[in-house]
């Protein structure tokens, strides 16, 4: 199939006039007959940007949540009301709550800022799912990643409750696969699962090898050096043609990336429009 990646919502903006950024990721996919919408950011920008992008999310078919962080999940009451009811892909532990936990012990909640039976008098018409699955032509969800490797131990500042006492393992999240001709395109959220991780599943699951993109948070900016070293490694074994690494992947990691692999490693952020054959 061939379709189309935008992102509306990130932490850094483009080119296009007035757009803005947020702490947050939301991208557009696009097809032949459709649309949807994966993340909504973290409720400042999605409209605004959409509108300053000429995309009309009244016309998505559905939403998909990559995870339950208020930065990917925000958006959603101001989606909602402009679309009305639509089908919301998640995991069925999205609405899990969830902390960072500071030094001083100070707790800040980073779960979806809203109840799940708001969202549903506003439209959401949740299907969660923890397993792989088709959702649109050519466009699957992981599901639950597989955490397969020994170094992607994440972020060890989230929390499953605000004391601190229960690392929050973000089993809920996944990513979007888009399959085209060329090879498998990855939307990502934040990728708290691992990019390794993320990468070995979508291979396995739809059976395809080649990665031509991947789009969205590595979540690289929040892990540690020994993490990206190894990261770094792994990607050389999978030669991903594309790296799209945003949100997240914060500017050291990012840096390091564009250094080791020139040419593949590329800015992305609010505006940056993918063609996928
Ligand atoms: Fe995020
Ligand atoms: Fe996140």
């Amino acid at each position: 199939m061939s379709a189309r990646v935008t992102i509306l919502c990130d932490n850094t903006v483009g080119p296009i006039a007035g757009t803005l950024g947020e702490h947050g990721f939301s991208a557009l996919i696009e097809w032949d007959g459709g649309s949807l919408l994966f993340d909504t950011g973290g409720g400042e920008t999605l409209l605004h940007n959409a509108l300053r992008m000429n995309r009309n999310l009244r016309s998505i078919s559905a939403v998909v949540l990559s995870h339950g962080h208020y930065d990917h999940t925000g958006g959603l009451r101001q989606l909602l009301q402009l679309t009305g009811k639509r089908p919301v892909y998640a995991h069925p532990g999205v609405f899990a709550p969830r902390y960072r936990v500071k030094d001083t012990g100070e707790a800040v909640p980073l779960g979806i800022p809203f109840s799940e039976d708001f969202l549903r008098v506003l439209g959401a018409d949740f299907d969660l799912c923890s397993t792989f699955r088709g959702i649109a032509p050519g466009v699957f969800l992981t599901g639950e990643v597989c955490r397969s490797t020994a170094f992607e131990i994440g972020d060890t500042g989230l929390y499953a409750d605000p004391l601190g006492n229960l690392r929050d393992e973000l089993i809920d999240d996944q990513s979007l696969i888009i399959k085209g001709e060329r090879g498998l395109t990855l939307v990502l959220g934040c990728c708290h699962a691992g990019l390794i991780n993320t990468i070995r599943a979508a291979r396995e699951l739809t059976g395809v090898q080649e990665v031509q993109a991947v789009i969205g948070g590595t979540h690289l900016g929040f892990s540690s050096a020994q993490q990206l070293d190894a990261t770094v490694s792994a990607l050389r074994e999978f030669r991903v043609r594309k790296i799209y690494g945003t949100h997240c992947t914060g500017f050291t990691a990012a840096a390091r990336l564009h250094r080791e692999f020139p040419g593949q490693f590329l800015a992305a952020q609010v505006g940056t429009s993918l063609e996928i054959i």
